[in-house]
């Protein structure tokens, strides 16, 4: 084994890595948080990520086409992601912004962002780096097939398209935010789209990753299949 490939599956070896990944909206997070709840693992939100760069770009009006501003843009963005029991509270530069990067605006711009290479650089860094002290369930898209290549588990988790829109539309209501039917069912095509067909990275399953349909499954059920999946993998 050659020394660099050698000592990055060192590196990837420090903590038990879970891998999510899958289509928007088919309840990702919402496994990984509880099935890190249960395992006492740490839950990352890779999405939030994502979503906070692209608050960071939209506020700041960063022209997304212009490689060397991109890069410079990149230098003062500081991600924190803490535990809470509702999941990951999203600092950005110190600010809470979990609410902020829930907004339409982000989710409409948010596949172009995260389809250039300088920002999945950044962020796969970070979330490397999670990984040296922690045991941890990462959800994405590119989580088995990029970041954790050695995850003990790779779940690729899916739900029909009309399933998908109504949780998105429940989700959004509970926050007292009102965004039509159609225009979600648009906003996860697309995002579906751009991120299955971009270049660096691209939504894939993992060939070693067990496939999810979740359509017709309670929260319950899924987590109790996917635990019994991971102690498994674990023992
Ligand atoms: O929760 P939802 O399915 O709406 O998406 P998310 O996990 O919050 O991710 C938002 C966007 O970030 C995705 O549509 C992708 O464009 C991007 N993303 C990515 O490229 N790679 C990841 N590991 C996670 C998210």
């Amino acid at each position: 084994m050659e020394f660099a490939s050698f000592f990055i599956s060192r590196i990837f070896t420090m903590g038990i890595s879970i891998a999510i990944d899958g289509f928007s909206s088919c309840g990702k997070s919402t496994l990984a948080k509880a099935m890190a709840e249960s395992l006492q693992f740490l839950f990352v939100d890779s999405g939030a990520m994502y979503r906070a760069v692209t608050y960071y770009f939209l506020k700041n009006e960063v022209p997304i086409h212009q490689p060397k501003v991109v890069l410079n843009a990149l230098e003062n963005i500081h991600i924190t992601l803490e535990p809470s029991p509702n999941g990951n509270i999203t600092l950005l530069n110190g600010k809470d912004i979990s609410t902020d990067i829930r907004d339409m605006a982000v989710a409409e711009m948010v596949s172009k962002v995260a389809a250039i290479s300088s920002v999945r650089t950044a962020m796969v860094k970070q979330q490397r780096q999670m990984s040296l002290h922690n045991n941890l369930i990462m959800d994405g898209r590119d989580i088995g097939t990029v970041v954790f290549p050695n995850a003990v588990l790779k779940i690729f988790l899916t739900a029909d398209i009309e399933v998908r829109v109504n949780r998105r539309y429940l989700d959004l209501l509970s926050k007292d935010t009102l965004v039509s039917l159609t225009e979600i069912r648009r906003n996860l095509f697309l995002r579906d789209y751009i991120d299955s067909t971009r270049t660096d990275s691209p939504l894939l399953r993992a060939e070693d990753a067990i496939v999810l349909n979740n359509s017709n499954l309670s929260r319950e059920e899924q987590l109790e299949i996917c635990l019994l999946l991971a102690k498994k993998r674990m023992k």
